[in-house]
């Protein structure tokens, strides 16, 4: 390993699966070595090592690919940036489009899920809302919780939902198939057992209860996100807690709804007649939350939320 590639400097603090986590990484993407340098600028925490070795387990031979995959994405996301800044708005508009550019399509599909699995880890505000979900929003939810995941993508956010000694049951819904083949995979890697898996848009599944509904990164991919909350609060049961993460000034391939304030997803959820139990906001690429709202970067807003009794 040349000295450009000594992890140690690069994360200081990583454990060792992070460690190679990282070299894969940069035999795929060396350009990427300024970006891991500065987000782990101030240190990996055992959070990041336990997500490197679970990221490694699912990835097991196909890891350089999956590296591969992820430089894609990056480039993928990059180019949706540009257009942003241009423009003021997403490339795309309709539900339609993004359905037979990217969710039809198994190759784009898998490519994109799992180029966003190491998204989980190099970028900050991923890794810190995938942190508040295991521990602030699940230890929230009761024993016995039936837990619905709507839009599961790689699976992350569903197999710490199943590996909460308080879950019950764990669903997953998602309109893609290729989506549903990695959260299979996902849970097969991990030697979990398997969630029960819907292929299913989120406004044609049949209505059940659940006393846990994660929502992440799916409301800025729907025309309509009003109605989506309104059937998020559905599916609650009286009492029960939703984990709603959706991105503002956040361009991708897939993207059509551009929420420009935090405080707009905050309202809308409000408007879902929905009681908010509280609010993570997470910038992207480590901005402060200052300097994100004035150049428009991203930030991660994530509301924990309650149907009221
Ligand atoms: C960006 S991924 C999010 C993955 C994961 N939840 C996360 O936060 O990283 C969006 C997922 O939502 C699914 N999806 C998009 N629109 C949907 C809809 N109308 N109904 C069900 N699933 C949908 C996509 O197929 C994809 O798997």
């Amino acid at each position: 390993m040349s000295q450009a590639l000594d992890d140690r400097e690069i994360a200081p603090g990583a454990g060792p699966a992070l460690k190679r986590l990282i070299a894969a990484q940069l035999a795929a993407f060396p350009e990427h070595e300024g970006f891991l340098r500065r987000r782990f600028a101030a240190g990996a925490d055992d959070f990041c090592e336990s997500l490197a070795t679970t990221i490694e387990t699912i990835a097991g031979e196909d890891l350089a690919r999956l590296c591969e995959d992820y430089r894609w994405l990056a480039g993928a996301v990059l180019e949706e940036e540009l257009f942003f800044r241009r423009e003021g708005r997403y490339r795309l508009s309709s539900f339609a489009e993004a359905e037979a550019l990217v969710y039809a399509d198994p190759a784009y599909m898998t490519r994109y899920m799992n180029g966003l699995l190491l998204s989980q880890l190099w970028w900050s505000n991923h890794t810190a809302v995938l942190a508040w979900f295991r521990d602030r929003y699940l230890p929230g939810n009761g024993t016995q919780a039936r837990h619905l995941e709507i839009g599961p993508g790689h699976g992350l956010f569903l197999l710490l939902a199943e590996q909460d000694g308080r879950t019950e049951s764990c669903v997953g819904w998602d309109i893609s198939p290729a989506s549903l083949a990695l959260v299979e995979k996902t849970f097969a890697a991990l030697r979990r057992p398997a969630p029960s898996l819907l292929l299913s848009n989120l406004f044609e599944a049949q209505l059940g209860r659940f006393d846990s509904i994660a929502f992440s990164e799916v409301l800025e991919h729907l025309e309509a996100p009003a109605e989506a909350l309104a059937r998020v609060h559905d599916l609650l049961a009286p009492g029960g807690r939703a984990f709603i993460n959706a991105p503002v000034n956040s361009p991708a391939p897939d993207h059509i709804t551009l929420f420009e304030t935090p405080e707009a997803i905050v309202d809308l959820v409000l408007a879902a007649g929905l009681e908010i139990e509280d609010v993570l906001l997470a910038p992207a690429a480590g901005a402060s939350l200052d300097r994100a709202r004035k150049l428009k970067l991203a930030i991660s807003t994530v509301v924990i939320a309650r149907r009221p009794l």
